[in-house]
Protein backbone atom coordinates (compact mmCIF):
# COMPACT_ATOMS: atom_id res chain seq x y z
CA UNK A 1 0.00 0.00 0.00
CA UNK A 2 1.38 3.20 -1.11
CA UNK A 3 2.15 5.90 2.01
CA UNK A 4 -0.43 7.95 3.02
CA UNK A 5 0.59 11.93 2.07
CA UNK A 6 -0.31 13.98 4.19
CA UNK A 7 0.05 17.53 3.03
CA UNK A 8 -2.07 16.22 0.47
CA UNK A 9 -5.41 15.80 2.02
CA UNK A 10 -5.33 19.50 1.90
CA UNK A 11 -2.79 20.61 -0.81
CA UNK A 12 -4.60 23.75 -2.97
CA UNK A 13 -2.18 23.97 -6.01
CA UNK A 14 -1.39 26.84 -7.86
CA UNK A 15 -0.10 26.30 -11.33
CA UNK A 16 2.90 28.75 -12.08
CA UNK A 17 3.96 28.66 -16.37
CA UNK A 18 7.58 30.35 -15.76
CA UNK A 19 7.74 32.65 -19.09
CA UNK A 20 4.59 34.56 -17.69
CA UNK A 21 5.19 34.81 -13.91
CA UNK A 22 6.92 37.27 -13.06
CA UNK A 23 10.30 38.80 -14.92
CA UNK A 24 12.88 40.13 -12.11
CA UNK A 25 15.69 40.62 -14.68
CA UNK A 26 14.13 42.77 -17.01
CA UNK A 27 14.55 40.56 -20.52
CA UNK A 28 10.92 39.85 -21.15
CA UNK A 29 10.40 36.64 -19.73
CA UNK A 30 9.58 35.06 -16.69
CA UNK A 31 11.95 33.65 -14.29
CA UNK A 32 12.58 31.09 -11.10
CA UNK A 33 13.46 34.32 -9.11
CA UNK A 34 10.12 35.83 -9.97
CA UNK A 35 8.81 32.85 -9.06
CA UNK A 36 10.44 32.89 -5.46
CA UNK A 37 9.97 36.38 -4.87
CA UNK A 38 5.79 35.86 -5.46
CA UNK A 39 5.45 32.66 -3.20
CA UNK A 40 4.36 34.77 -0.44
CA UNK A 41 1.27 36.31 -2.89
CA UNK A 42 0.48 32.79 -3.32
CA UNK A 43 0.82 31.53 0.24
CA UNK A 44 -1.72 34.58 1.24
CA UNK A 45 -4.02 33.31 -1.26
CA UNK A 46 -4.19 30.14 -0.11
CA UNK A 47 -2.83 27.91 -2.02
CA UNK A 48 -0.01 25.89 -0.06
CA UNK A 49 1.57 23.61 -3.26
CA UNK A 50 2.80 24.52 -6.76
CA UNK A 51 2.78 22.85 -10.41
CA UNK A 52 5.61 24.73 -12.41
CA UNK A 53 5.57 23.98 -15.90
CA UNK A 54 8.57 22.77 -17.93
CA UNK A 55 12.06 24.82 -16.84
CA UNK A 56 14.56 22.64 -18.28
CA UNK A 57 16.92 23.74 -20.93
CA UNK A 58 14.86 23.53 -24.62
CA UNK A 59 14.56 25.08 -27.88
CA UNK A 60 11.10 25.81 -26.19
CA UNK A 61 9.45 24.33 -29.44
CA UNK A 62 6.81 23.55 -27.47
CA UNK A 63 6.74 25.75 -24.39
CA UNK A 64 9.68 23.44 -22.51
CA UNK A 65 7.81 20.24 -23.49
CA UNK A 66 10.77 19.65 -25.33
CA UNK A 67 13.41 19.15 -23.16
CA UNK A 68 16.93 19.20 -24.70
CA UNK A 69 18.90 19.01 -20.89
CA UNK A 70 16.96 17.50 -17.92
CA UNK A 71 19.41 18.09 -15.88
CA UNK A 72 19.54 21.95 -15.94
CA UNK A 73 17.44 24.80 -15.18
CA UNK A 74 16.53 26.83 -18.95
CA UNK A 75 19.26 29.74 -19.06
CA UNK A 76 16.60 32.13 -19.50
CA UNK A 77 15.09 30.88 -16.02
CA UNK A 78 18.31 31.12 -14.28
CA UNK A 79 20.12 28.26 -12.54
CA UNK A 80 19.96 24.86 -10.83
CA UNK A 81 20.84 27.19 -7.41
CA UNK A 82 17.90 29.36 -7.89
CA UNK A 83 15.59 26.56 -8.13
CA UNK A 84 17.07 24.52 -5.38
CA UNK A 85 16.65 28.16 -3.14
CA UNK A 86 13.07 28.46 -4.55
CA UNK A 87 12.09 24.98 -3.47
CA UNK A 88 14.07 25.68 0.09
CA UNK A 89 11.83 29.21 0.59
CA UNK A 90 8.78 27.40 -0.61
CA UNK A 91 8.84 25.08 2.26
CA UNK A 92 10.31 27.48 4.95
CA UNK A 93 6.26 29.02 3.91
CA UNK A 94 4.86 25.57 4.23
CA UNK A 95 4.26 24.99 0.83
CA UNK A 96 5.41 22.18 -2.14
CA UNK A 97 6.28 22.03 -4.95
CA UNK A 98 6.52 19.20 -8.37
CA UNK A 99 8.09 20.14 -11.42
CA UNK A 100 6.82 19.02 -14.64
CA UNK A 101 8.11 15.87 -15.75
CA UNK A 102 8.27 15.05 -19.53
CA UNK A 103 9.28 11.26 -20.02
CA UNK A 104 7.18 10.53 -22.90
CA UNK A 105 9.47 12.41 -25.54
CA UNK A 106 12.23 14.84 -25.80
CA UNK A 107 13.68 17.69 -28.07
CA UNK A 108 14.72 16.44 -31.30
CA UNK A 109 18.48 18.88 -30.03
CA UNK A 110 18.50 16.45 -26.99
CA UNK A 111 21.89 14.96 -27.12
CA UNK A 112 20.58 11.46 -26.92
CA UNK A 113 18.77 12.04 -30.17
CA UNK A 114 21.67 13.25 -32.50
CA UNK A 115 23.11 10.30 -31.19
CA UNK A 116 20.67 8.10 -31.70
CA UNK A 117 20.42 9.32 -35.38
CA UNK A 118 24.27 8.33 -36.31
CA UNK A 119 24.21 4.94 -38.30
CA UNK A 120 26.46 3.56 -36.06
CA UNK A 121 25.02 1.71 -33.04
CA UNK A 122 25.60 3.73 -29.40
CA UNK A 123 24.76 3.54 -25.97
CA UNK A 124 21.13 6.02 -27.65
CA UNK A 125 20.43 3.71 -30.84
CA UNK A 126 17.56 2.48 -28.98
CA UNK A 127 16.76 5.06 -26.46
CA UNK A 128 14.03 5.99 -28.96
CA UNK A 129 11.80 4.29 -31.17
CA UNK A 130 12.59 3.68 -34.58
CA UNK A 131 11.53 1.52 -37.16
CA UNK A 132 13.99 -0.43 -39.29
CA UNK A 133 13.76 1.30 -42.76
CA UNK A 134 12.87 4.93 -43.43
CA UNK A 135 10.33 3.17 -45.53
CA UNK A 136 8.04 1.97 -43.02
CA UNK A 137 6.04 4.23 -41.06
CA UNK A 138 4.92 3.46 -37.69
CA UNK A 139 1.08 3.22 -38.24
CA UNK A 140 -1.22 5.56 -36.43
CA UNK A 141 1.75 8.05 -35.51
CA UNK A 142 3.56 10.69 -36.51
CA UNK A 143 6.82 10.35 -37.59
CA UNK A 144 10.15 12.12 -38.42
CA UNK A 145 11.70 10.40 -41.29
CA UNK A 146 14.76 11.40 -43.63
CA UNK A 147 17.05 13.30 -41.56
CA UNK A 148 19.36 10.82 -39.95
CA UNK A 149 21.89 8.97 -41.47
CA UNK A 150 20.37 6.01 -39.68
CA UNK A 151 17.87 4.14 -41.96
CA UNK A 152 14.49 4.30 -40.33
CA UNK A 153 11.29 6.39 -39.14
CA UNK A 154 11.72 7.69 -35.54
CA UNK A 155 8.40 7.87 -33.87
CA UNK A 156 6.68 11.55 -32.42
CA UNK A 157 4.80 11.65 -29.66
CA UNK A 158 3.00 15.50 -30.32
CA UNK A 159 4.83 17.81 -32.36
CA UNK A 160 7.12 16.59 -35.10
CA UNK A 161 10.16 18.03 -33.43
CA UNK A 162 9.22 15.66 -30.12
CA UNK A 163 10.79 12.51 -30.75
CA UNK A 164 9.31 9.70 -28.29
CA UNK A 165 11.32 7.60 -25.85
CA UNK A 166 11.83 3.83 -25.96
CA UNK A 167 10.18 2.30 -23.34
CA UNK A 168 9.01 -0.54 -25.42
CA UNK A 169 6.03 -1.95 -26.75
CA UNK A 170 3.14 -3.67 -24.68
CA UNK A 171 1.96 -6.41 -27.91
CA UNK A 172 4.59 -6.49 -30.50
CA UNK A 173 3.34 -6.82 -34.34
CA UNK A 174 6.75 -5.33 -35.84
CA UNK A 175 9.81 -6.84 -36.11
CA UNK A 176 11.69 -3.29 -35.09
CA UNK A 177 9.40 -3.32 -31.99
CA UNK A 178 11.29 -3.62 -28.73
CA UNK A 179 9.57 -5.32 -25.56
CA UNK A 180 9.24 -3.41 -21.99
CA UNK A 181 12.18 -5.36 -21.33
CA UNK A 182 14.21 -5.25 -24.13
CA UNK A 183 17.76 -3.63 -23.23
CA UNK A 184 16.95 -0.21 -24.74
CA UNK A 185 13.48 0.05 -22.85
CA UNK A 186 15.23 -0.49 -19.47
CA UNK A 187 17.91 2.00 -20.26
CA UNK A 188 15.12 4.91 -21.02
CA UNK A 189 13.29 3.84 -17.85
CA UNK A 190 16.29 4.41 -15.69
CA UNK A 191 17.63 7.38 -17.41
CA UNK A 192 14.14 8.89 -16.26
CA UNK A 193 14.39 7.03 -12.70
CA UNK A 194 17.96 8.96 -12.77
CA UNK A 195 16.43 12.23 -13.47
CA UNK A 196 13.65 11.69 -10.72
CA UNK A 197 16.61 11.04 -8.27
CA UNK A 198 18.48 14.41 -9.58
CA UNK A 199 15.85 16.97 -8.99
CA UNK A 200 13.93 15.28 -5.73
CA UNK A 201 17.52 14.84 -4.29
CA UNK A 202 17.43 18.77 -4.58
CA UNK A 203 14.02 19.27 -3.07
CA UNK A 204 11.47 18.90 -5.14
CA UNK A 205 8.48 17.33 -3.94
CA UNK A 206 6.95 15.15 -6.88
CA UNK A 207 6.06 15.41 -10.38
CA UNK A 208 3.21 16.44 -12.65
CA UNK A 209 3.83 13.85 -15.42
CA UNK A 210 3.20 14.94 -19.19
CA UNK A 211 1.04 12.34 -21.08
CA UNK A 212 1.87 9.56 -18.62
CA UNK A 213 -0.47 7.24 -20.07
CA UNK A 214 0.82 6.30 -23.52
CA UNK A 215 4.72 5.87 -22.30
CA UNK A 216 4.53 2.33 -23.76
CA UNK A 217 2.94 1.61 -27.31
CA UNK A 218 0.53 -0.85 -28.36
CA UNK A 219 -1.09 -0.76 -24.92
CA UNK A 220 -5.08 -0.60 -25.72
CA UNK A 221 -5.58 -1.12 -21.60
CA UNK A 222 -2.45 0.77 -20.65
CA UNK A 223 -1.52 -2.59 -18.61
CA UNK A 224 1.85 -2.09 -19.74
CA UNK A 225 1.86 1.52 -18.89
CA UNK A 226 0.60 0.56 -15.46
CA UNK A 227 3.18 -1.28 -14.64
CA UNK A 228 6.27 0.88 -15.63
CA UNK A 229 4.76 3.12 -13.27
CA UNK A 230 4.45 0.41 -10.96
CA UNK A 231 8.07 -0.10 -11.10
CA UNK A 232 8.99 3.74 -10.94
CA UNK A 233 6.72 4.01 -7.70
CA UNK A 234 8.64 0.83 -6.18
CA UNK A 235 12.13 3.02 -6.88
CA UNK A 236 10.17 6.14 -5.43
CA UNK A 237 9.09 4.52 -2.52
CA UNK A 238 12.50 2.93 -1.61
CA UNK A 239 14.70 5.68 -2.34
CA UNK A 240 11.71 8.83 -2.15
CA UNK A 241 8.80 7.51 -0.24
CA UNK A 242 7.44 10.94 0.19
CA UNK A 243 7.67 11.94 -3.88
CA UNK A 244 4.43 12.52 -5.13
CA UNK A 245 2.87 11.76 -8.52
CA UNK A 246 -0.18 13.48 -10.43
CA UNK A 247 -0.82 12.49 -13.92
CA UNK A 248 -2.17 14.01 -16.90
CA UNK A 249 -3.76 10.39 -17.58
CA UNK A 250 -7.57 11.29 -17.50
CA UNK A 251 -8.11 7.63 -16.19
CA UNK A 252 -7.95 7.37 -12.24
CA UNK A 253 -8.48 3.61 -12.57
CA UNK A 254 -5.25 2.99 -14.34
CA UNK A 255 -3.07 5.88 -13.23
CA UNK A 256 -3.65 5.05 -9.39
CA UNK A 257 -2.56 1.70 -9.99
CA UNK A 258 0.13 2.39 -11.49
CA UNK A 259 1.04 4.60 -8.54
CA UNK A 260 0.11 8.38 -8.95
CA UNK A 261 -1.48 9.63 -5.95
CA UNK A 262 -3.74 11.71 -8.25
CA UNK A 263 -5.17 12.33 -11.89
CA UNK A 264 -6.22 15.31 -13.50
CA UNK A 265 -10.06 15.63 -14.56
CA UNK A 266 -9.05 15.79 -18.78
CA UNK A 267 -10.33 19.03 -20.87
CA UNK A 268 -10.18 16.54 -23.31
CA UNK A 269 -11.70 12.99 -23.49
CA UNK A 270 -14.81 11.94 -22.52
CA UNK A 271 -14.58 13.99 -19.09
CA UNK A 272 -17.12 16.28 -20.30
CA UNK A 273 -15.27 18.87 -18.18
CA UNK A 274 -15.52 21.35 -20.83
CA UNK A 275 -19.98 21.23 -20.28
CA UNK A 276 -19.13 22.51 -17.09
CA UNK A 277 -16.56 25.87 -18.52
CA UNK A 278 -15.78 26.14 -21.83
CA UNK A 279 -18.44 24.87 -24.67
CA UNK A 280 -20.86 27.41 -26.15
CA UNK A 281 -23.52 26.96 -22.95
CA UNK A 282 -21.15 25.91 -20.25
CA UNK A 283 -23.08 25.17 -17.26
CA UNK A 284 -21.39 27.44 -15.10
CA UNK A 285 -22.09 30.50 -17.49
CA UNK A 286 -26.15 29.44 -16.27
CA UNK A 287 -27.65 28.19 -19.37
CA UNK A 288 -25.88 24.70 -19.84
CA UNK A 289 -26.42 21.29 -18.41
CA UNK A 290 -23.87 19.52 -15.87
CA UNK A 291 -25.23 16.27 -15.83
CA UNK A 292 -23.27 14.33 -18.08
CA UNK A 293 -20.10 15.92 -16.60
CA UNK A 294 -21.54 14.46 -13.22
CA UNK A 295 -22.45 10.81 -14.50
CA UNK A 296 -18.43 10.67 -15.51
CA UNK A 297 -16.94 11.99 -12.51
CA UNK A 298 -18.89 9.54 -10.51
CA UNK A 299 -17.53 6.87 -12.47
CA UNK A 300 -14.51 7.80 -12.07
CA UNK A 301 -14.87 9.12 -8.37
CA UNK A 302 -16.02 5.09 -7.84
CA UNK A 303 -13.40 3.79 -9.62
CA UNK A 304 -10.22 6.41 -7.55
CA UNK A 305 -12.01 6.28 -4.18
CA UNK A 306 -10.33 5.78 -1.15
CA UNK A 307 -7.02 4.72 -3.66
CA UNK A 308 -6.55 8.48 -4.69
CA UNK A 309 -7.68 11.76 -5.60
CA UNK A 310 -9.21 13.70 -8.84
CA UNK A 311 -8.11 17.00 -9.52
CA UNK A 312 -10.19 19.61 -11.42
CA UNK A 313 -7.92 22.38 -12.44
CA UNK A 314 -9.40 26.07 -13.24
CA UNK A 315 -7.47 26.15 -16.76
CA UNK A 316 -4.37 25.04 -17.47
CA UNK A 317 -1.76 26.39 -20.17
CA UNK A 318 -3.41 24.23 -22.92
CA UNK A 319 -6.78 25.01 -22.82
CA UNK A 320 -8.89 28.78 -22.81
CA UNK A 321 -8.85 31.26 -20.33
CA UNK A 322 -12.25 30.44 -18.10
CA UNK A 323 -12.93 33.78 -18.46
CA UNK A 324 -13.35 33.57 -22.02
CA UNK A 325 -16.48 31.83 -21.83
CA UNK A 326 -18.10 32.66 -18.47
CA UNK A 327 -17.63 36.31 -16.76
CA UNK A 328 -18.46 38.69 -13.94
CA UNK A 329 -20.16 36.76 -10.88
CA UNK A 330 -20.46 33.38 -12.78
CA UNK A 331 -16.63 33.08 -12.33
CA UNK A 332 -17.08 33.49 -8.53
CA UNK A 333 -19.57 30.45 -8.66
CA UNK A 334 -17.05 28.46 -10.70
CA UNK A 335 -14.98 28.88 -7.88
CA UNK A 336 -17.35 27.72 -5.29
CA UNK A 337 -17.62 24.27 -7.55
CA UNK A 338 -13.87 24.29 -8.33
CA UNK A 339 -12.94 24.79 -4.17
CA UNK A 340 -15.43 22.43 -2.95
CA UNK A 341 -14.78 19.41 -5.49
CA UNK A 342 -13.01 16.68 -3.62
CA UNK A 343 -9.32 16.11 -5.01
CA UNK A 344 -6.59 18.62 -5.19
CA UNK A 345 -8.07 22.17 -6.64
CA UNK A 346 -5.87 23.64 -9.20
CA UNK A 347 -6.05 27.41 -9.85
CA UNK A 348 -3.76 28.26 -13.14
CA UNK A 349 -2.22 31.64 -12.49
CA UNK A 350 -4.40 34.09 -13.11
CA UNK A 351 -7.58 33.00 -13.34
CA UNK A 352 -7.46 33.85 -9.35
CA UNK A 353 -8.26 37.83 -10.77
CA UNK A 354 -10.48 36.51 -13.96
CA UNK A 355 -7.29 36.79 -16.26
CA UNK A 356 -9.14 36.85 -19.94
CA UNK A 357 -7.96 35.02 -23.10
CA UNK A 358 -5.76 37.53 -25.02
CA UNK A 359 -7.41 37.14 -28.71
CA UNK A 360 -5.63 37.44 -32.20
CA UNK A 361 -1.99 36.71 -30.82
CA UNK A 362 0.56 34.98 -33.11
CA UNK A 363 1.55 31.49 -32.08
CA UNK A 364 4.17 31.67 -29.59
CA UNK A 365 6.85 29.10 -28.64
CA UNK A 366 4.14 26.06 -29.78
CA UNK A 367 1.57 27.82 -28.73
CA UNK A 368 -0.79 28.23 -31.30
CA UNK A 369 -4.60 28.67 -29.58
CA UNK A 370 -2.60 28.16 -26.48
CA UNK A 371 -0.96 31.13 -26.54
CA UNK A 372 -3.91 33.45 -25.91
CA UNK A 373 -4.13 32.15 -22.22
CA UNK A 374 -0.38 31.99 -21.11
CA UNK A 375 -0.34 35.83 -21.22
CA UNK A 376 1.88 37.47 -18.25
CA UNK A 377 0.68 37.63 -14.81
CA UNK A 378 -1.36 41.51 -14.18
CA UNK A 379 0.24 42.03 -10.82
CA UNK A 380 -0.41 45.84 -10.98
CA UNK A 381 -1.48 49.00 -13.27
CA UNK A 382 2.03 50.02 -13.98
CA UNK A 383 4.54 48.86 -16.78
CA UNK A 384 3.41 45.78 -18.46
CA UNK A 385 0.73 45.24 -15.42
CA UNK A 386 3.84 44.90 -13.13
CA UNK A 387 5.30 42.02 -15.08
CA UNK A 388 8.72 43.09 -15.95
CA UNK A 389 10.88 46.10 -16.59
CA UNK A 390 11.26 45.11 -20.33
CA UNK A 391 10.36 47.81 -22.78
CA UNK A 392 6.55 46.49 -23.45
CA UNK A 393 7.56 45.14 -27.54
CA UNK A 394 10.54 43.04 -25.96
CA UNK A 395 8.00 41.00 -23.76
CA UNK A 396 7.92 37.46 -25.23
CA UNK A 397 4.18 37.74 -24.84
CA UNK A 398 2.10 40.57 -24.87
CA UNK A 399 0.69 41.86 -21.56
CA UNK A 400 -3.48 42.03 -22.09
CA UNK A 401 -4.03 44.77 -23.79
CA UNK A 402 -7.40 46.26 -22.62
CA UNK A 403 -7.44 48.99 -20.55
CA UNK A 404 -9.74 47.37 -17.73
CA UNK A 405 -7.83 44.04 -17.64
CA UNK A 406 -7.76 42.73 -14.38
CA UNK A 407 -4.84 42.83 -11.78
CA UNK A 408 -3.91 41.69 -8.27
CA UNK A 409 -3.24 45.00 -6.57
CA UNK A 410 -6.45 46.72 -7.24
CA UNK A 411 -8.07 43.27 -6.50
CA UNK A 412 -6.99 42.85 -2.84
CA UNK A 413 -8.06 45.80 -1.95
CA UNK A 414 -11.77 44.90 -2.97
CA UNK A 415 -13.49 42.86 -1.12
CA UNK A 416 -15.89 42.05 -3.69
CA UNK A 417 -13.50 41.16 -6.21
CA UNK A 418 -13.07 37.64 -7.58
CA UNK A 419 -9.57 37.62 -5.86
CA UNK A 420 -11.16 37.88 -2.52
CA UNK A 421 -13.81 35.66 -3.08
CA UNK A 422 -11.38 32.84 -4.00
CA UNK A 423 -9.86 33.71 -0.99
CA UNK A 424 -12.40 33.22 1.26
CA UNK A 425 -12.95 30.49 -0.57
CA UNK A 426 -9.79 28.35 0.13
CA UNK A 427 -9.75 29.41 3.52
CA UNK A 428 -13.14 27.83 4.41
CA UNK A 429 -12.02 24.85 2.81
CA UNK A 430 -9.44 24.23 4.55
CA UNK A 431 -11.55 24.89 8.00
CA UNK A 432 -13.74 22.30 6.75
CA UNK A 433 -12.66 18.59 6.87
CA UNK A 434 -15.82 17.90 4.91
CA UNK A 435 -14.88 20.06 1.89
CA UNK A 436 -11.13 18.91 1.94
CA UNK A 437 -9.04 16.90 -0.69
CA UNK A 438 -10.73 13.50 0.66
CA UNK A 439 -14.03 14.25 1.82
CA UNK A 440 -16.61 12.24 0.56
CA UNK A 441 -18.76 13.82 -2.19
CA UNK A 442 -22.95 12.34 -3.11
CA UNK A 443 -24.89 14.44 -5.38
CA UNK A 444 -28.47 15.56 -4.75
CA UNK A 445 -29.21 17.76 -8.04
CA UNK A 446 -26.96 16.88 -11.43
CA UNK A 447 -27.40 20.17 -12.84
CA UNK A 448 -29.36 19.13 -15.99
CA UNK A 449 -30.48 22.30 -17.97
CA UNK A 450 -31.90 24.90 -15.73
CA UNK A 451 -31.26 23.03 -12.45
CA UNK A 452 -29.10 23.34 -10.01
CA UNK A 453 -25.59 21.54 -9.15
CA UNK A 454 -26.20 19.98 -5.49
CA UNK A 455 -24.00 17.72 -3.55
CA UNK A 456 -23.09 16.74 0.08
CA UNK A 457 -19.50 16.66 1.02
CA UNK A 458 -18.76 14.58 4.43
CA UNK A 459 -16.71 13.45 6.86
CA UNK A 460 -17.51 11.47 10.03
CA UNK A 461 -17.54 14.88 11.64
CA UNK A 462 -19.69 16.86 9.63
CA UNK A 463 -21.97 16.94 6.52
CA UNK A 464 -22.03 20.42 4.45
CA UNK A 465 -24.49 20.49 1.09
CA UNK A 466 -22.85 23.00 -1.55
CA UNK A 467 -25.57 24.20 -3.92
CA UNK A 468 -24.83 26.02 -7.03
CA UNK A 469 -27.41 28.01 -9.05
CA UNK A 470 -26.13 30.00 -11.53
CA UNK A 471 -29.57 29.70 -13.98
CA UNK A 472 -31.86 31.90 -13.87
CA UNK A 473 -34.39 30.32 -11.82
CA UNK A 474 -34.66 30.43 -7.97
CA UNK A 475 -34.68 26.87 -6.67
CA UNK A 476 -36.08 24.65 -3.72
CA UNK A 477 -34.21 22.44 -2.23
CA UNK A 478 -35.15 19.41 0.14
CA UNK A 479 -32.35 18.44 2.81
CA UNK A 480 -32.61 15.57 4.54
CA UNK A 481 -31.33 17.50 7.43
CA UNK A 482 -31.82 21.06 9.72
CA UNK A 483 -29.23 23.43 8.76
CA UNK A 484 -27.08 24.79 11.44
CA UNK A 485 -25.08 27.08 9.77
CA UNK A 486 -24.27 28.53 6.63
CA UNK A 487 -20.65 28.78 6.00
CA UNK A 488 -20.90 30.22 2.74
CA UNK A 489 -23.04 32.27 0.29
CA UNK A 490 -22.25 34.42 -2.83
CA UNK A 491 -25.44 36.06 -4.17
CA UNK A 492 -28.18 35.96 -1.91
CA UNK A 493 -28.67 34.34 1.38
CA UNK A 494 -30.87 31.20 1.06
CA UNK A 495 -34.15 30.75 3.18
CA UNK A 496 -34.68 28.10 5.19
CA UNK A 497 -38.27 26.73 6.78
CA UNK A 498 -38.80 23.06 7.69
CA UNK A 499 -36.25 21.24 5.76
CA UNK A 500 -36.95 23.11 2.69
CA UNK A 501 -34.04 26.00 1.59
CA UNK A 502 -34.52 28.51 -0.92
CA UNK A 503 -31.90 29.40 -3.04
CA UNK A 504 -31.51 32.05 -5.14
CA UNK A 505 -30.79 32.48 -8.99
CA UNK A 506 -27.11 33.37 -9.37
CA UNK A 507 -26.10 31.88 -6.23
CA UNK A 508 -23.68 29.64 -4.43
CA UNK A 509 -23.94 28.36 -0.84
CA UNK A 510 -22.45 25.70 1.39
CA UNK A 511 -24.77 25.12 4.03
CA UNK A 512 -23.42 22.81 7.42
CA UNK A 513 -26.12 20.30 8.33
CA UNK A 514 -26.97 18.78 11.37
C1 LIG B 1 0.86 17.99 -22.53
C2 LIG B 1 1.19 19.42 -22.15
C3 LIG B 1 1.18 20.25 -23.40
C4 LIG B 1 2.25 19.75 -24.33
C5 LIG B 1 2.04 18.25 -24.63
C6 LIG B 1 3.26 17.63 -25.26
O1 LIG B 1 -0.43 17.83 -22.97
O2 LIG B 1 0.31 19.88 -21.17
O3 LIG B 1 1.37 21.62 -23.13
O4 LIG B 1 2.23 20.47 -25.53
O5 LIG B 1 1.79 17.52 -23.46
O6 LIG B 1 4.29 17.48 -24.34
Amino acid sequence: MRKRIQWLEDAVFYEIYPQSFKDTDADGIGNINGITEKLPYIKELGCNAIWLNPCFDSPFGDAGYDVADYYKVAPRYGTNEDIVRMFMEAHKLGMHVLLDLVPGHTSWRHPWFVESMKAQKNEFTDRYIWTDSIWESPEGYGSLRGISDRDGSCLVNFFTHQPALNYGFYKIDRPWQQSMDSEGAIATRNAMKDVMRFWLSKGCDGFRVDMAGSLVKNDEDGKGTIALWQDIRSFLDESFPEAVLVSEWGEPDKSIEGGFHMDFLLHFGPSHYNDLFRCEKPFFGGEGDASEFVEKYLENYAKAAGRGLICIPSGNHDMDRLARTINGDKVKIAFAFLLSMPGAPFIYYGDEIGMRYVENLTSVEGGYGRTGSRSPMQWDDSLNAGFSDADGKNLYIPVDPKADRPNVKSQKTDDTSLYSEVKKLIAIRQSHKALKNSGEIKFIRNGAEGEPLVYMRSCEEERIIVALNPAGKDQVLQTDGECSEVIYSFGGTPDFSAGKCRIKRGSAVFIKIS
